[in-house]
């Protein structure tokens, strides 16, 4: 591929922010400006699953119109999880060295990200997290902060990871990061997968550091979020926690 720009972030390399969507025709627009004002060195991938409100071909002017953006498209609606992994492939084959994740409809700030890759320069992983000293959210209903508290602390406490925002979707990988978590066996589909990465890192043996964010819930558009994509997390936590703690009773880990 032609040659990437480096980055201020000494010794980071080059950068992919990839930006999920389903049907966020009202946003998508507005956060690859902000991601390219915020960090113009970044380049960024909206991976789209078809959505039927025509986000895909937004993305499409915009990748036209700026080198630095392209888009994936995918055949229909796989989950979050599916997006991802596509999106870290994309990245990986085309030689990034630090891959983002990013929700399109601007409740991880953009302008937040230097702090991100800042703190990546000491660490193998960055989480956005909502729930250390600093960090915030703002404008979620009392139903939305008790579920996203309530499924981190579960998972903490379920999977012995010293993290407290174990869900949250704003994160920076350096690439040996994503390559030495085992991908490959990656199966959750929903936002699982946000738990799922954190967990397969810390175990990997990977530094892994929380930088405060500000989530800012979005103003266009609806949530994705729904009970199916709560009970796999369930399922899966507690599979995951229980087979954990069989192992290391029958001393195979
Ligand atoms: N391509 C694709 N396919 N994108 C998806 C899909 C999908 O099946 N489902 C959701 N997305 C995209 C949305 O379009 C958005 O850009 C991003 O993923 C996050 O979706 P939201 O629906 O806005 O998530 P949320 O605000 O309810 O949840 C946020 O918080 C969760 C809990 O902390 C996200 O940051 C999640 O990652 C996080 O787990
Ligand atoms: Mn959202």
């Amino acid at each position: 591929m032609t040659s990437l720009p480096e980055t201020p972030f000494a010794g980071l390399g080059t950068i992919l922010v990839i930006i999920p969507t389903y049907n966020e025709a009202e946003n998508v627009e507005r956060i690859v400006g902000r991601v390219r004002a915020a960090v113009p060195e970044a380049h960024v991938l909206v991976a789209d699953d078809n959505s039927p409100d025509g986000t895909g071909k937004l993305a499409d002017g915009l990748a036209a119109a700026d080198e630095q953006v392209r888009v994936l498209h995918r055949k229909g609606k796989e989950g979050l999880g599916a997006a991802y992994l596509a999106g870290f492939r994309w990245g990986l084959e085309n030689g990034y060295d630090v891959l983002v994740e990013m929700d399109a409809d601007g409740s991880h700030q953009p302008e937040e990200l230097p702090r991100l890759l800042t703190a990546l320069r000491s660490a193998d992983l960055v989480l956005g997290s909502r729930w250390v000293p600093g960090g915030a959210v703002v404008n979620w209903p009392k139903s939305r902060l008790l579920l996203s508290k309530g499924g981190s602390t579960y998972s903490r406490l379920m999977l012995n990871v010293p993290i407290r925002d174990v869900t949250g979707g704003y994160r920076a990988f350096r690439k040996e990061t994503l390559l030495g978590l085992g991908m490959d066996q990656v199966a959750s589909q929903g936002y699982c997968f946000q738990v799922d990465l954190a967990w397969r890192a810390v175990k990997a043996g990977f530094k892994v550091a929380e930088v405060p964010i500000t989530f800012v819930e979005r103003e266009h558009g609806a949530s994705k979020m729904n009970r199916g994509i709560v009970a796999e997390a369930l399922w899966r936590v507690t599979a995951w926690g229980v087979s954990d703690r069989v192992a290391r009773l029958t001393g195979k880990r």
